[in-house]
């Protein structure tokens, strides 16, 4: 499944990454800027965090209660708001369009 990485420059990338892989792994492999994935994907450092496409929100598997307990409630766009690493790749999200957040 293609994944597509748009930096906060309005720049983007896009990667076949494989099945099973996190979203966040699929950047750190592909050397995407912007996620430093410092936990190693255990939900515990947020500097994975994403905007998934507006499009693509609804389309994701929900979040558990432990990424929640990570996100912003302030975010204006915290509807979209993801942790990458708890995103898992499958044959669905082919297509989908994250942006990386500046931390
Ligand atoms: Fe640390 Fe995702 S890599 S929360």
């Amino acid at each position: 499944p293609k994944i597509t990485y748009v930096q906060p420059s309005g720049s983007s990338e896009t990667f076949e990454i494989p099945i099973g892989n996190s979203v966040m792994q699929g950047a750190v492999n592909n050397n995407v800027s912007g996620v430093p994935a410092e936990c190693g994907g255990a939900a515990a450092c947020a500097t994975c965090l994403v905007y998934v496409a507006p499009e693509w929100v609804s389309r994701l598997p929900a979040r558990q209660l432990l990424e929640e307990s990570m996100l912003d409630n302030d975010d204006p766009k915290y509807a979209q708001l993801r942790l990458s690493c708890q995103v898992k790749v499958t044959e669905e999200l082919d297509g989908l369009v994250v942006e990386v957040t500046a931390l």
